[in-house]
């Protein structure tokens, strides 16, 4: 049967140097508070290169001479007593069996059996900065190797987040069909909630609506925090306290994307809470609407991030003088940066297992170009704070639109197109 973990082992032990080791941790198990845990999330490196999904873990791969890889996992022992508690775990002869591990023993034997793994290696990678206790366990265990031998050369430490996360970028066939599944029971979401949304409701009665609606559908989990954002409070660009009550003739931004066999989507959509928007709000959206069309037309391979960040700019610098906001020439504002008054964020981020994924944005020392594979939102907003020096029509005005955009060999694919962000289609589906 198809392995694509181990396709992916294989596939990264290709890009790396012959004779290199590779560490990647597993997560722990998060309490949020006493001894009550949270729900296990694994780490997303782990995930991607094991699909494993036990707390504890940790996997080691050893690239030869030929670049062939050895897949070596340290696992939770087997424990009866502790199955009954906290259920089934693998062990290692489950892990070889069930995940193509070359090797598997218990995470107990880690200390002990790392150093002798590691002799005859040049180089370990691993997520430098990323667990304190990874980093001095690495240093630790090169030095014992290097104390079984004092003759060995000597043993590298280099960053493997970079490799490991140019490989997400590129999302397989694999991915691509979890993804569009995420984005889909997140769009469904947003449309429900469009139709449920009445004034007098709170942004917490939001939240829970559609973390059900995600939940029915199998995500389970938010990506990340959802911010549920009456009128003013959208103007905070991490509002996550999401508890106010909803206003009539205001708008509701939401920003919420579910989690689907651990990938992310990652949805913004911004509505009125009555089902009509007010003119002075219509204007302002029909300006981001319009930088964010624009700014989906060119995720294409022919350009790069900065290509759609500097549209959305300019889309919204000319927006801005049109109502009277702005006061000058569009490219004096927008070389001056007069926008970011209003428009402060950047355009968007890779998307995949986490929400702001893996992977460089940069790429031999330019903006890295879109390549067939590539997820990335496009969300461009206006932020208008009721302490802006703007006519009041305009105060306590936040918008922004969120969608998720698969670069293709053709253009692009809109994975999230299933909630309308049309002002004229939100209205009709809110009547
Ligand atoms: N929901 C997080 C973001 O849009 O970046
Ligand atoms: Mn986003
Ligand atoms: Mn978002």
């Amino acid at each position: 049967m198809k392995n694509r973990y181990l396709e992916r082992r294989n596939k990264l032990g290709s890009m790396l140097p012959k004779n290199s080791a590779v560490v990647i941790a597993g997560a722990s198990t998060q309490y949020r508070n006493a001894d009550s845990s949270h729900a296990f999330r694994q780490d997303s490196n782990f995930w991607y290169l094991s699909g494993f999904n036990e707390a504890e873990s940790t996997l080691v791969l050893l690239v030869n001479e030929k670049n062939n890889v050895q897949s070596i996992a340290f696992v939770p022992e087997k424990d009866e007593l502790k199955e009954i508690w906290d259920g089934y775990r693998a062990g290692p002869e489950g892990a070889m069996k069930d995940h193509g591990f070359d090797l598997a023993f218990n995470n107990t034997e880690i200390d002990h059996r790392l150093p002798d793994l590691l002799a005859g290696h040049n180089q370990v990678f691993y997520p430098v900065g990323k667990s304190k206790t990874l980093d001095a366990d690495i240093i630790e265990w090169i030095k014992s190797t290097k104390s079984k031998d004092r003759h060995s050369s000597a043993i590298d430490i280099a960053d493997a987040s970079s490799k490991v996360g140019n490989q997400r970028l590129i999302k397989d066939e694999d991915e691509i069909k979890i993804m569009k599944k995420a984005c889909q029971i997140s769009a469904e979401a947003h449309v429900e909630a469009m139709k449920f949304v009445k004034p007098g409701m709170t942004e917490q009665e939001m939240e829970a609506f559609y973390q059900y609606e995600f939940s029915k559908r199998g995500g389970r989990f938010s990506a990340y925090t959802p911010i549920v954002a009456g009128g003013e409070n959208a103007c905070v660009l991490h509002y996550v306290e999401n508890s106010k009550p909803l206003k009539d003739s205001e708008l509701l931004l939401v920003d919420a994307g579910c989690e689907f066999e651990l990938y992310a989507s990652d949805i913004t959509r911004t509505y009125p809470i009555n089902g009509k928007f007010t003119s002075p709000q219509l204007a302002i959206y029909e300006v981001v609407l319009e930088a964010q069309l624009k700014s989906i037309e060119a995720i294409s391979t022919n350009n790069n991030v900065m290509d759609a960040q500097i549209i959305s700019e300019k889309v919204i610098t000319q927006g801005l003088i049109d109502l009277g906001i702005l006061k000058g020439s569009m490219e004096e504002l927008h070389a001056s940066g007069a926008f970011k008054d209003f428009y402060m964020h950047k355009i968007g981020h890779w998307l995949g297992i986490d929400v702001h994924d893996a992977g460089d944005y940069m790429e031999d020392g330019d903006y890295m170009n879109f390549k067939p594979g590539m997820v990335t939102t496009v969300e461009p907003g206006i932020y208008i704070s009721s302490s802006a020096e703007v006519e009041d029509k305009w105060k306590g005005i936040g918008i922004r639109i969120e969608d998720d955009i698969l670069v293709t060999a053709e253009g692009n694919e809109n994975l999230t197109a299933f909630v309308p962000s049309d002002p004229k289609e939100i209205e009709a589906l809110m009547a």
